[in-house]
């Protein structure tokens, strides 16, 4: 299987200083940085654009793990590009034409990733496994941090899992990753956790700890 990475979301951190959060969370041991983008129409919430991704991307060569929870995505998907992302992930439900958002992404020269929210079921990416180098299944609705792990969503890991077969894609989970939860989602196929609340909470000094014990649990 493929190699564990945990990616601190940086919703949870203070936004009045995220280039410091940033280089707080990487020099704690993150291995990837998980940015969530919210448009206020496909999520009950709004964060940041191109420009915010743009301003924070000196501040590691972390990989930018770029989570796309907006609708339409195509607009916007090579402005996200320019702006520093490595991996672009688009949700299965923000579009009808989910094949060509990931050829989109491809031929900026970045990873596509494809998000599930709770409710789609795992066979919504099953003819696009070939297009995609990440599946992200959500583990909570998107739209916030700090929201309880939805515990049917193991099940699903382990389904995508045995979808995915050989392909060399990382199955990404997020929402209520925490030393708690980490166990089961990894034993059911999940590699990559991201993990806002979990990782920024007890200042910068806790940071470290935070992410180990994410990882020891894992
Ligand atoms: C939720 C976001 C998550 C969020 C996770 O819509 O996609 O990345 O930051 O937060 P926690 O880890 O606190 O559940
Ligand atoms: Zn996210």
């Amino acid at each position: 299987s493929r190699p564990l990475a945990i990616a601190p979301s940086i919703l949870s951190a203070d936004f009045s200083r995220l280039g410091a959060e940033v280089e707080a969370a990487a020099a704690a041991g993150a291995d990837w940085i998980h940015l969530d983008i919210m448009d206020g129409h496909f999520v009950p919430n709004i964060t940041f654009g191109p420009p915010v991704v743009k301003a924070i991307r000196p501040s590691t060569d972390k990989v930018f793990d770029c989570h796309l929870m907006i609708a339409p995505a195509d607009p916007y998907i090579a402005d996200f590009a320019e702006a520093g992302c490595d991996i672009i992930t688009v949700h299965a439900e923000a579009g009808p034409h989910l094949h060509r958002s990931l050829q989109t992404i491809r031929k900026l020269g970045k990873k596509a990733g494809v998000a599930l929210n709770p409710a789609t079921p795992a066979s919504a990416i099953q003819h696009v496994l070939d297009d995609v180098d990440l599946v992200l299944v959500m583990t909570v609705n998107p739209g916030f941090g700090g929201q309880a792990f939805i515990p049917a969503m193991v099940e699903k890991v382990r389904l995508v899992r045995a979808m995915i077969g050989e392909r060399p894609i990382d199955i990404e989970v997020d929402g209520g990753i925490a030393p708690d939860t980490a166990g089961a989602i990894v034993e059911a196929g999940a590699n990559v956790l991201v993990a806002g609340s979990a990782v920024f909470r007890g200042g910068a000094a806790a940071y470290a700890r935070n992410i180990a014990a994410i990882r020891e649990a894992a």
